[in-house]
């Protein structure tokens, strides 16, 4: 089965998406379906309102994607799902699926475990991918830094101690009176305001370790603003922009560290803070000056998605085989 008919299944946080895909690289149907909206009022994801929500739009969608591409259920050869990290109540109902579909089809089944699925958006979107290279994967609840020798073979050099990346957007952004998720509209401030304004901490921990602390970052933002906010000439975009800095600059700092001292230079970006056009700006350049490349999906396949867990589920299946019907879900899974 050179190019099988892989069928995907994402629940592991706010995101209900499914996939179909011909081969590793080959989207045929891709959807995704956010709750952001339901989520907002409450400032961040309340896990059992995303379960319930996972199980209203799982099997609609499962259906859509048939009857939209005209594709028979018999026509699937393999069934991925995101077995974690992530919500376990979320986790549950995109297994159920998934697991009631491969049975149902007589087809394998493949838990994918959801950083695997960051990692890959990148080789569904680059068909030059090199190997080995660095991974900086950042979204509303992690930030890995990784050394990748070889598809699926890992070494974590550097993890969140406290907040992760996005985590730390998203609260700064609520302190700036922004809604929640605040990532983007930091950003969107930020392109309007002056970076050098208000000075902010780069916190870098131990000089040799790769690991990252946003949740001092976050306390100097709120301290700051405590002094500023009622000053005539305080300005928001500018406090936006000065911690969108911060946090760049550090991401960037821990990556080309990890370039010099492993010689790898060419890092794929991934997770839901990929999409920050200032990070990219500032990797791409750091890269570019040392003679490597930044390898970033597209916007879409930056976020939680099935097309990157339908990839991670071939490959997986390829190097392990298949799951059996014991598969369960695993909310705090390692890499
Ligand atoms: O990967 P993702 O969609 O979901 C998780 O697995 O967490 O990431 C969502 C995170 C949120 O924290 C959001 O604020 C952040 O990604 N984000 C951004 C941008 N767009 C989304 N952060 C900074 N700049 C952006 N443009
Ligand atoms: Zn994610």
């Amino acid at each position: 089965m050179d190019k099988p008919l892989i069928f995907a299944i994402e629940t592991s946080c706010d995101e209900t998406s499914v996939a179909i895909l011909r081969g590793p690289k080959e989207i045929v149907y891709h959807k995704i379906s956010s709750q952001i909206d339901i989520h907002k009022p409450f400032g961040g994801v309340v896990p059992e309102v995303a379960s319930r929500k996972h199980l209203e739009m799982v099997n609609p969608m499962i259906q859509e994607a048939f009857s939209e591409t005209g594709l028979a259920y018999s026509a699937v050869d393999l069934i991925g799902v995101t077995k974690g990290p992530g919500l376990v109540g979320a986790l549950l109902v995109g297994i159920a699926a998934a697991k009631a579909m491969a049975f149902a089809l007589d087809v394998p089944l493949v838990g994918v475990n959801h950083m695997h699925g960051h990692l890959a958006a990148n080789e569904l979107c680059h068909a030059d991918l090199p190997y080995p290279h660095l991974s900086l994967v950042v979204s509303g609840g992690h930030t890995y830094l990784i050394e990748v020798t070889g598809r699926l073979t890992y070494r974590l050099r550097g993890t969140t101690r406290d907040d992760a990346a996005g985590e730390a957007f998203d609260k700064t952004a609520r302190a700036l009176g922004m809604e929640y998720p605040g990532g983007a509209l930091i950003q969107k401030a930020a392109e309007m305001g002056n970076a050098d304004r208000y000075a902010l901490p780069r916190i870098l921990l131990e000089k040799d370790s790769y690991d990252f602390s946003f949740s001092g970052l976050k306390t100097a933002v709120l301290q700051l603003l405590q002094k500023e906010k009622d000053k005539a000439d305080y300005k928001m975009e500018d406090m936006a922009a000065s911690f969108q800095e911060a946090v760049v600059d550090t991401l960037v700092i821990k990556c080309m560290r990890l370039v010099k001292e492993t010689g790898i230079k060419d890092l794929t970006l991934s997770g839901g803070v990929a999409a920050n056009a200032r990070l990219r700006e500032k990797l791409e350049a750091a890269l570019q000056e040392v003679g490597g490349r930044l390898y970033a999906p597209s916007v879409i396949l930056s976020t939680d998605n099935a097309a990157m867990i339908a990839t991670a589920a071939y490959y997986t299946w390829k190097k392990h085989g298949p799951d059996d019907f014991t598969l369960g879900v695993h909310p705090n899974l390692a890499l």
